[in-house]
């Protein structure tokens, strides 16, 4: 069983989409282990976005995600690492597929509403980044 790290930005929960984006993962059937609702400090979005250090929007992407709060989200299921890429989409909301989160909610790069772990190393690091062990509920949906 693969368990994958999401978190809903600042512009997802401004614009009142936090129930529109958790009943798309509940529908595709994947099962929720760990949620928080949290202002995000800026040493943990620049430990989080620590890969983007060098590029020229890295300090508005820190910015932005400290603006207001997220919900970091851990979900569980087969293949949810890559299944919830694809559902969330392209990194730019313009170019990403309709019927995708990015694509049909979004218009701009750095108001890409949602993030998710792109590979198994990334989601084992950010899960434990964003959340201690305890945090999260292993249980099984019983239908
Ligand atoms: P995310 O999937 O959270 O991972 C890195 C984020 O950087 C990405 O979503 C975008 O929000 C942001 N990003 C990537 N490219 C750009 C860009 N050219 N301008 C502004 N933000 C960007």
């Amino acid at each position: 069983m693969e368990r994958t790290f999401l978190a809903i930005k600042p512009d997802g929960i401004q614009r009142g989409l936090i129930g529109e984006i958790i009943s798309r993962f509940e529908a595709k059937g994947f099962t929720l282990v760990g949620l928080k609702f949290m202002k995000v400090s800026r040493e943990l979005a620049e430990q989080h976005y620590n890969i983007h250090r060098e590029k020229s929007f890295f300090t508005g992407l820190v910015d932005f995600i400290t603006s207001g709060p997220v919900i970091a989200m851990v979900w569980e299921g087969s293949g949810a690492i890559a299944a919830a890429r694809k559902m969330i989409g392209a990194t730019n909301p313009l170019t990403a597929e309709p019927g995708t989160i990015r694509g049909d909610l979004g218009i701009d790069i750095g108001r890409n509403i949602i993030h998710g772990s792109d590979a198994p190393e990334t989601a084992t690091q950010e899960i434990s980044l964003w959340f201690k062990d305890e945090e999260l509920i292993s249980w099984q949906p019983s239908l």
